[in-house]
């Protein structure tokens, strides 16, 4: 039988060997662990990438949402943390992370719900909320999947509203909205380097993206405990750098960034094809000609009752499936105290019963994609 996992990083680093070795060989003989020339090399190439000013490596996407918020703190407050009252707006239907940076900075995560079509924040929501609302000072929106959210509307109401914003682009590396990458429209852009990401590393790592100089400069003092150098130190920060080693593989993928998103993009469009028009399975919406997904996941919506055994079922047709996210993050134990929720969230909890991520592997091949949309459509048609 056919095995058909989510993403075969084997096959992408046979493909690549030979970059990668040689970029590991390199990283070997000079043994600049620490701050090695491969970081400014890449932070180099993905400013040039994104179009933006300042790129900053980092340790994860994680820290690199929390290091935003806390140079936006030490930026716009004078303090090096924000507190309960000030309020980010985010939303619930993301990976824990998002969430957790906001309250690792000190400030309260505020939930919105969801658009259906896009699994993104919803702006309209966005809106109503700010209408009564004090003391909020940000969005986080995240770009989910690789979908990009709608930037205009946000930073329209960022604008109207002062607030920064922070592009969650963790999963959305590659990804474009209206011409300009996404990362680079917000106040910061915060990218992961996990490995299942559209550039991905051999472990963890991130990178932090502003136009912002002060901060840019600010950031890199708090990704080496807060200081200028070892005991000039301005601020409570971090070891949250990025390993040279990580730097210089993700340097040598990047050679093959755009071929890959474009791989993943071809996948995406025989999927649309051969799986539109089935009852009871929504495809993932481009919703705007200014939207270009990175299909970092490609996520259809089954109807409650058959998304778990459609699963099952692909399963033991050993074609692997996954369900990002099971949970929101407002049903979690640890943002019950310190969460607020706008209004309901009940999209966000209907497409936790709905949503089901198919493989989206750059190198699969066609008729692994077609055997995936044959064995939907025999679910389908057993199941009607
Ligand atoms: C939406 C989102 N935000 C943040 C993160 C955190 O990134 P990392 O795992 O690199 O810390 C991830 C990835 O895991 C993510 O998917």
């Amino acid at each position: 039988m056919k095995q058909i996992q989510m993403l075969d990083l084997k096959a992408e680093y046979e493909y690549m060997k030979d970059s990668i070795d040689a970029a590991i060989k390199k990283c070997l003989a000079h043994q600049k662990w620490i701050f090695g020339p491969e970081i400014a090399e890449l932070e180099d190439t993905v400013t040039k990438y994104l179009n933006a000013k300042y790129c900053i490596g980092v340790s994860s996407g994680t820290e690199a949402l929390v290091l935003s918020l806390r140079a936006l703190a030490i930026e716009t407050k004078g303090e090096e943390f924000f507190n309960k009252e000030d309020k980010i707006i985010t939303t619930p239907f993301t990976f824990t992370a998002t969430g957790n940076a906001i309250a690792r900075s000190g400030a309260t995560p505020v939930f919105v719900d969801i658009d259906p079509e896009t699994y993104n924040i919803d702006s309209k929501k966005i809106k109503e909320y700010l209408t009564s609302a004090e003391n909020v000072i940000g969005i986080i929106p995240v770009h989910l999947y690789g979908q990009p959210c709608n930037m205009d509307e946000i930073m329209g109401i960022a604008a109207e509203y002062n607030l920064f914003v922070i592009e969650d682009t963790a999963q959305a590396f590659g990804g474009e909205w209206s011409g300009s990458k996404l990362g680079s429209i917000g106040t910061t852009g915060a990218f992961s380097f996990f490995p299942s990401k559209n550039l991905g590393g051999f472990g963890d790592g991130g990178m932090l993206s502003t136009n912002d100089p002060e901060i840019n400069e600010i950031v890199r003092m708090l990704i080496r405990q807060g200081g200028k150098d070892k005991y000039n130190v301005m601020h409570v920060g971090y070891n949250a750098r990025l390993d040279t080693m990580q730097a210089a593989i993700v340097l040598a993928k990047m050679k093959y960034i755009n071929e890959f998103i474009e791989r993943r993009r071809k996948i995406a469009e025989v999927y649309n094809k051969d799986l539109e028009g089935i009852e009871g399975l929504s495809l993932p919406k481009i919703p705007s000609a200014a939207s270009k997904h990175s299909y970092n996941q490609y996520t259809v919506r089954v109807d409650v009752e058959k998304r778990d055994l459609l699963q099952k079922f692909l399963n033991e047709k050993g074609i692997s499936t996954m369900i990002y996210y099971p949970l929101p993050l407002h049903k979690m134990a640890s943002f019950e105290r310190i969460m607020e929720i706008s209004g309901s969230l009940e999209v966000s909890e209907m497409m936790s019963q709905e949503v089901l991520s198919l493989p989206m592997s750059p190198l699969q091949k066609e008729e692994d994609t077609y055997y995936v949309t044959e064995t939907i459509k025999e679910f389908f048609s057993r199941n009607t």
